[in-house]
């Protein structure tokens, strides 16, 4: 049911605070402990992680990996999971795979954790289906908690990926004795208040869907380390679902060819939250306005500028994605409304993808 809402997209961007909270009463005690361990008896700590995914559970494994390589100083690769099942990488040692999948049944990774498992390996799910083959088949279990994610455009599910791989991060860095500093549950508390405050901004969504997308075929999304990870998952959002073509990419790169796609009033979202390259993607951001680009800059609080069209609250810096990600899942959201799109079932595309 979608209750008040006309989609079931809008419903489940809006519970995600919700999601978050409930990722905390999950995985914490009564004494305020991450109790994460509960699921994970007898895990000895990995020398290195594979992460295996596809589509939007691929994009937050890119931030997962951030999480596991800084806070629990594990080396780890993503791998989309239909490259990885015809192009194994060459493993070592005794690594733990980990499958993201919202709904546990894609064919994709469900072939990788066959291959995976004929081969002795270690393995791991984060998923949000309970009882889903993936959460079965694997060694360990941790579920997202989002509640049924109903709508084809995934939303609620990858904010709570990434929440769920935070916290497996901090565990494995515990069991290292090198946790650090971060009060991770803290950290998720401030996280679903600045969500709740970003998810209320549907007119500014609604707003800037007017200005810079109306009539338009074509878009990018820019930008540097974490922030290039959310364009992406920005970008595969828009065109899932307004069939504008979308693309993610990192500032860097513009200028070694897409650069070339410019044109007079070409829409470009910028995103910044990270303060080491605030300066660089600014000046990839000039880059294009200079060949007739229209910029609409995303940007954290202190790292803003005048004109930039929407303010990021501060949050812990391995944590921008789960901000970052709902403007453009609003802005993906009114985009397909205004062209009137079927937003939650769109064209050529199923909620889980069962075949290979
Ligand atoms: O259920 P899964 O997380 O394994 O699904 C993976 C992708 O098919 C899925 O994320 C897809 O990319 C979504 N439609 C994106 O919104």
């Amino acid at each position: 049911e979608t209750g008040v809402y006309e989609h079931f997209m809008l419903k489940e961007i809006d519970e995600q605070p919700a999601v978050i909270r409930n990722i905390i009463t999950q995985y914490q005690n009564d004494q305020g402990q991450l109790n994460i361990g509960q699921h994970l008896q007898g895990l000895k700590i990995p020398s290195r992680v594979y992460i295996v995914a596809c589509g939007t559970s691929y994009h937050a494994g890119l931030v997962g990996k951030r999480l596991l390589e800084q806070i629990a100083h594990i080396p780890t690769e993503v791998h989309i999971a239909s490259e990885f099942l015809y192009d194994q990488p060459l493993i070592e040692g005794d690594p733990l795979f980990i499958f993201i999948s919202q709904s546990g049944e894609t064919a994709d990774s469900r072939g990788v954790l066959d291959q995976i498992k004929k081969q002795g390996f270690r393995t791991l799910t984060v998923t949000n289906v309970q009882g889903s083959t993936l959460y079965r088949e694997a060694d360990y279990k941790l579920l997202t908690h989002a509640g049924p994610e109903i709508a084809v455009a995934s939303t609620k599910a990858y904010t709570a990926q990434i929440a769920v791989v935070a916290l497996l991060s901090i565990y494995l860095a515990e069991q290292k004795g090198i946790a650090g500093s971060i009060d991770m549950f803290q950290e998720l508390r401030t996280i679903s208040t600045a969500m709740d405050t970003l998810k209320d901004m549907k007119d500014k969504a609604k707003h800037i869907v007017d200005e810079y997308l109306t009539d338009q075929r074509s878009c990018f999304f820019i930008g540097r380390l974490l922030d290039y990870a959310v364009c992406l998952e920005g970008a595969l959002k828009l065109k899932e679902i307004s069939y504008i073509q979308a693309e993610g990419y990192a500032g860097g790169e513009l200028k070694h060819g897409p650069i070339a796609l410019i044109e007079d009033g070409t829409p470009v979202f910028v995103l910044i939250t990270d303060e080491r390259i605030a300066k660089n993607i600014r000046s990839n951001a000039e880059e294009v306005v200079s060949r007739g680009a229209k910029t609409c800059v995303i940007a954290a609080e202190g790292l803003h500028e005048e004109g930039d069209q929407w303010v990021l609250p501060r949050v812990h810096p391995l944590l921008t994605p789960l901000v970052s990600v709902i403007p453009m899942q609003l802005i993906s959201y009114y985009a397909a409304l205004q062209r009137g799109c079927d937003v939650d079932k769109p064209r050529n595309l199923a909620k889980s993808v069962t075949v290979e």
